[in-house]
């Protein structure tokens, strides 16, 4: 409890699955949350069931890819709370079947606005409160995509390219006491991955591509993303987390 008092947090991409859970996990230690994510009243639904709980979480519509976007929500934790501290940018989009084949321009443009474009406009948004402030910390949702190849042409580079603006930023940033680092999950069980786990012959491929066998919940991812935004992280910069249960270790 507590690990993270009257820390002001932004997350991306929190109508569900991983964002959801660090946006509750983070409030239950402490922090006063700012949720967002394009799908509003799937966000909303679940805040107010957790505000019932007197857990400090606000929540407001949100394009990643739009600076315009941005702006409103900067303002909002600023009005709200008056300080940002914590920035995760977790939204992302996973197009299923992106081999280069299947990949036209368009779609290669919208996976990189959410994933890799949203993430840069979230930082240049919140950096000059982190200055303010003389602190900050950044948490860039990567995957395990960002470090190995075959997991289709835009999202690799979208997470790959996540994975070295961390390593800039961190670079960058350290002068004025901001922490900047990059999640690498293997597979979790959420809203993006419920379809392909329900595919034939799933069970055997998790099984066979992570030694452990299985996909993660995504308190697990959460309870890692809370590691690098608190101050137990305190000497960890431009590093990388890997949270996939041995995946990329064979
Ligand atoms: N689930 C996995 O196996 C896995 C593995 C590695 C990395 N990741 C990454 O973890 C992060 C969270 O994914 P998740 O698995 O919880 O999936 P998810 O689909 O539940 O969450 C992603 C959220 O991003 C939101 N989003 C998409 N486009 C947006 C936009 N333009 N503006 C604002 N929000 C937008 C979606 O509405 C969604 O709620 C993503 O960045 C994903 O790439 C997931």
């Amino acid at each position: 409890m507590n690990r993270l008092r009257n820390r002001v947090v932004i997350i991306t991409g929190a109508a569900g699955g991983m964002g959801k859970s660090e946006a509750i996990l983070f409030a239950q230690e402490g922090a006063k949350v700012l949720a967002t994510d394009n799908q509003f009243e799937k966000l909303d639904k679940w805040v107010s069931e957790a505000q019932k709980e007197k857990l400090t979480i606000e929540c407001i519509t949100h394009d990643v890819t739009s600076e315009a976007s941005w702006k409103k929500v900067t303002d909002k934790a600023i009005k709200l709370y008056g300080k940002i501290d914590i920035l995760v940018n977790n939204a992302g989009v996973y197009p299923f079947n992106g081999s280069c084949d299947n990949t036209d321009k368009a779609l290669w443009d919208k996976v990189i606005a959410i994933n890799l474009t949203g993430p840069f406009l979230g930082v240049k948004a919140v950096i000059p409160y982190m200055k303010k402030n003389k602190q900050g910390v950044i948490v860039n949702v990567s995957s395990i995509a960002g470090m190995v190849g075959g997991n289709g042409a835009a999202y690799t580079a979208s997470k790959g390219g996540l994975r070295l603006l961390t390593k800039d930023l961190a670079v960058e940033y350290a002068k004025d006491n901001i922490r900047v680092n990059s999640l690498h999950p293997g597979g979790v069980l959420t809203p993006m991955t419920e379809g392909m786990v329900k595919g034939a012959g799933m069970k055997e491929m998790i099984k066979s591509t992570s030694p452990q066998g299985r996909m993660a919940d995504p308190i697990e991812l959460a309870n890692a993303a809370l590691f690098l935004a608190s101050p137990e992280s305190s000497f960890m910069t431009g590093a990388e987390l890997v949270v996939d249960g041995g995946a990329v270790a064979r």
